[in-house]
């Protein structure tokens, strides 16, 4: 018998694509959504990358993030927006980014 206060285990790997161009790409759940667009070669603006400057805040269009930390970078009014911060959050189901000022460095 299943004990239903077990959560369910995470997927290995979850799908992000990036709006307008469509560039997609895997994220692992314990990487940054930032990591994993820089490992497939998809370019985001940042700095920082540890949730401080913003230069990588974006909207989320659709999906689930989350973050290691309770991270200051973001406020939870931007959040509830659809702000987040690709260096720092995590994917938590697939997600549809939109920014507009991302490239692709390898095609
Ligand atoms: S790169 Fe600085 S907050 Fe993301």
């Amino acid at each position: 018998m299943a004990n239903s206060c077990i959560p369910p285990a995470p997927a290995s790997s979850y799908q992000v694509r990036i709006e307008p161009d469509g560039w997609v790409f895997v994220a692992a759940p314990n990487q940054s959504v930032l990591q994993a667009a820089l490992a497939a070669g998809v370019e985001l603006d940042s700095s920082c990358r540890n949730g401080t400057c913003r230069a990588c805040l974006c909207r989320l269009l659709e999906g689930t993030v989350s973050y290691p930390i309770d991270w200051p970078g973001v406020s939870a009014e931007e959040r509830a927006d659809g702000w987040f911060l690709p260096c720092v959050a995590q994917a938590r189901s697939d997600l549809v980014v939109d920014q507009p000022m991302a490239w692709q460095a390898k095609p």
